[in-house]
């Protein structure tokens, strides 16, 4: 349903406007002068206007200006008299959407309507969807100068300038997404959008409507024509998350999509190109779910074209201190707060944490001592318990400590996520329970329960 404004000063032909525009589900309000119709304007949000140019107290081609300051995405139909082509041509001028001539048929109006409702809504999505992409990509910098950091950017550089699929595996805050954004900010089709898609998010009975969309009643609620995530990505880049999480029988759906290059709209017959290039991501071993059978081989196999694996932090701990700084670039202004700067000390922990959440778990700790440093320097107080404690033991920088201090939060780690429970914390860790008990003892585990 649509809100819609005619403005008219002839009561007969907005009574017929109205029933007509009712029947198709909308909800009409009418003004018969430009004064009422600038009132309604300012203080209702409607969808649609249509206005009559001849109005009694002036020219309905004010409106046009006058309702898309108001709201610049209301599409304007401009209803002119016969033969007076120059209103019109001043009505499109002004940012009409479209104009009829007096008189006109009801079933051509009726079809302005929808084309303009349909039109505006597109836009609208997608410039929703634009400006994410913009807002995203911004500044895409991969932080961090480890060799295998140095490899995801070489790789990066060179798939950007392919059309080929990528398949970002790597854990949870990894900078998956991230480097999904520095594709398509480095692709030649960074002018085009980049569609990230949740693929969990999604109920299945709609997947394949989200995807590749839908016509107008081809289902209980399909009131509306709606193109798909593939269609909206147009020659851009589609970003397929948590691509494990596709239920089996709709995997096959998309491998048959990737295979042909083609696709229809739900209840739709007009085959459509897929022109988008696919970025897959994933943080699960989907080579381990195919032999599972929880993903299917051959999709895996269209997917698994150029992988780019993302390390863990853990595995290039030589990055936090400057990824730390980096970040705290980032938030210092979103924060209101400025903070630049770490001690050694906090450095230190830092380091010696195994971040099982990677990034992301990194940027939220900063965060918050942010917050609670109040700007100035990141003191190790001000990071939580849990990487103090690390310290405590790593305060030798030596091979032994740093192992322990790992193990020590690893453990804590384990047992937290399985509450407490000994055994099956043994179990998730591939430990003996008397190898686990002894650890607990050795680094006095149990003081850390909460
Ligand atoms: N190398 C990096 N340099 C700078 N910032 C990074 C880097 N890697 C990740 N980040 C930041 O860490 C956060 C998490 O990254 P992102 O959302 O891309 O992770 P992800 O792998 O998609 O995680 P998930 O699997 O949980 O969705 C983001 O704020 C991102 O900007
Ligand atoms: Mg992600």
């Amino acid at each position: 349903m649509s809100k819609i404004l005619v403005v008219d000063d002839e009561p007969k032909s907005v009574k017929l406007l109205r029933l007509r525009l009712e029947e198709m589900g909308h909800q009409l309000s009418s003004a018969g002068a430009l004064e009422e119709a600038k009132h309604k304007l300012s203080s209702e949000l409607f969808d649609l206007l249509i206005t009559d140019v001849r109005l009694p107290d002036g020219l309905g081609t004010e409106l046009v200006t006058f309702g898309k300051n108001q709201n610049s995405s209301m599409p304007v139909i401009v209803i002119t008299a016969y033969g007076t082509i120059q209103d019109a041509v001043e009505a499109m001028q002004a940012g009409a959407a479209d104009f009829v001539q007096k008189p006109f048929e009801l079933e051509a109006m009726a079809m302005l309507v929808k084309r303009a409702l349909d039109s505006a809504r597109i836009r609208d999505e997608h410039s929703y969807l634009m400006d994410q992409m913009f807002a995203g990509d911004k500044e895409v910098i991969l932080v961090g100068s480890s060799a295998p950091m140095q490899q995801v950017r070489e790789l990066v550089d060179k798939v950007a300038v392919s059309r080929s699929i990528v398949l970002l595996s790597g854990e949870s805050g990894t900078g998956k997404e991230l480097v999904a954004q520095a594709i398509h900010s480095h692709s030649t089709q960074r002018d085009h959008p980049l569609i990230k898609v949740n693929c969990p998010g999604i109920p299945a009975q709609l997947f394949e409507s989200e995807l590749f969309g839908h016509m107008k009643g081809s289902f209980t609620g399909a009131f509306e024509t709606r193109k798909g995530k593939f269609e909206l990505a147009g020659k851009g880049n589609i970003l397929l998350d948590e691509i494990s999480e596709i239920p089996l029988e709709l995997q096959s759906k998309l491998l048959r999509v990737i295979e042909d290059r083609n696709f229809n709209r739900v209840g739709g017959t007009a085959e459509i190109r897929v022109e988008a290039r696919i970025i897959a991501a994933t943080n699960r071993d989907l080579a381990k779910m195919v032999q599972e059978g929880q993903f299917r081989d051959d999709l895996f196999y269209r997917l698994n074209v150029f992988p780019i694996e993302l390390p863990p932090l853990r595995v290039r701990k030589g990055d936090i201190a400057e990824t730390a700084l980096h970040l705290l670039r980032r938030i210092g202004p979103a924060c209101g707060l400025d903070a630049h700067e770490i001690s050694d000390e906090a450095q230190a922990a830092l380091k010696g944490y195994h971040w099982p959440g990677n990034v992301r778990e990194l940027r939220n700790v900063l965060e918050r001592a942010m917050v609670i440093a109040g700007g100035g320097t990141i003191e190790i107080d001000h990071l939580p318990l849990e990487i103090q404690e690390v310290t405590a033991i790593a305060a030798g920088d030596g091979f032994a400590s740093q192992v322990d201090a790992y193990k020590k939060s690893l453990l804590i780690d384990t047992l937290r996520s399985t509450g407490w429970s000994k055994k099956n914390a043994a179990q998730s860790l591939g430990l003996s329970q008397r190898a686990l008990s002894h650890y607990v003892t050795k680094f006095q585990l149990d003081d850390h329960r909460d």
